[in-house]
């Protein structure tokens, strides 16, 4: 068995073609941690143990390095929502249009959020539901990843681009190109750099503001009245309806929320652009470090309210 720390630098030296890379991922987990309430952040360690550290972060690369063995085969649809929209004339997401045979990130979302908190199942079961919605994180960290929520050409994975003067394509540059650059430059290839940056935005910096409104899970289009929130989804899928494996709101809010930029700012770029040296590069940072703010913020919130009755943030 390999000590967890090997594991974890190993995996982090992995590229990854699927999901935001690792390094998306790791920092999704790591920006959570601090927002854990006491509850969560106890389940949160027990049920990773040593193996992952305790922490979010380094247990948020598993459902990635798993979806590609046999035996995890079955889970490499449950990354994403194929939207068949139309960007960048228009975007939407639909579950009876882009989820119905009821496997995909919004229906995987409901499941493991039902089976983190299902007594019936063991502890590795448990720890399972928690890496897939803690694969759930991922999840809900994918979710905020606009190609995981896109159709056209397999989620750009068909649309070749450059990177730093290498061949790629969009997907891939969308998971990893940008990221590992913008690591290597700002953060001193540390994703716990970069995370404590992104934790002290929400906390006293240019995220403050507007943190309450990722949690809100309501477009902005909703009236107040009849906005949803992260609680009304836990109680309508542990009480209303045990088990439903049906979409709930939020995560289709946030699916909705990460393929709006399939519209407005992903497929911006013309042939043979460097999309990780030009002005792409420099308008698409902005954007994922918030989305990968939004997606640690996010899996804190709905832990919180799973484990401790409430999302105990501002
Ligand atoms: C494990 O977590 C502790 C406390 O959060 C941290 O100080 C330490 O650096 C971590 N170890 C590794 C190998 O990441
Ligand atoms: C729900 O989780 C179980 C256990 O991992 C898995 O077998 C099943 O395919 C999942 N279903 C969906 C829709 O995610
Ligand atoms: C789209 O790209 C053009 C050319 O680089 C730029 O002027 C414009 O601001 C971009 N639009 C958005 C929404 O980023």
């Amino acid at each position: 068995m390999k000590p967890a720390y090997l594991a974890f630098t190993l995996s982090a030296l992995v590229p990854s073609v699927y999901g935001w890379g690792a390094n998306g991922h790791m920092t999704v987990g790591f920006v959570a941690m601090p927002f854990l309430s006491p509850k969560a952040l106890s389940f949160v360690q027990t049920s990773l143990g040593s193996t992952y550290n305790k922490s979010l972060g380094p247990a948020a690369t598993w459902a990635d390095e798993v979806r590609s063995q046999t035996a995890f085969s079955w889970s490499a649809p449950l990354h994403f929502v194929d939207a068949e929209d139309n960007p960048p004339t228009s975007c939407s997401v639909s579950e009876t249009r882009d989820c119905s045979n009821g496997e995909c990130i919004l229906t995987a979302i409901a499941n493991y959020t039902t089976r983190v908190v299902d007594q019936s199942l063991s502890a590795e079961q448990i720890q399972e539901a928690l890496k897939f919605l803690g694969a759930f994180m991922m999840f809900l960290g994918d979710i905020t990843q606009p190609l995981h929520v896109e159709a056209l050409k397999l989620g750009g994975n068909d649309i070749a681009a450059t990177c730093s003067g290498s061949s790629s394509n969009l997907h891939a540059v969308w998971d990893s190109g940008i990221i590992n650059k913008l690591l290597a430059a700002n953060y001193g290839n540390s994703v716990n750099t970069w995370a404590n940056t992104l934790v002290t935005r929400i906390k006293t910096g240019t995220y403050k503001s507007i943190a309450s409104s990722w949690i809100s899970c309501s477009s902005i289009t909703t009236p107040v009245s009849s906005r949803r929130s992260i609680e009304e989804d836990i109680f309508d899928i542990l009480v209303l309806r045990p088990r439903a494996i049906t979409p709930l709101e939020c995560p289709l809010v946030w699916a909705q929320d990460s393929n709006a930029f399939d519209c407005s700012f992903v497929f911006n770029f013309s042939a043979g652009q460097d999309l990780c040296t030009s002005s792409y590069f420099t308008n698409a940072v902005p954007i994922i470090e918030q989305q990968i703010a939004k997606g640690g913020y996010r899996l804190a919130a709905w832990l919180n309210v799973l484990f401790d009755g409430a999302t105990n943030l501002p």
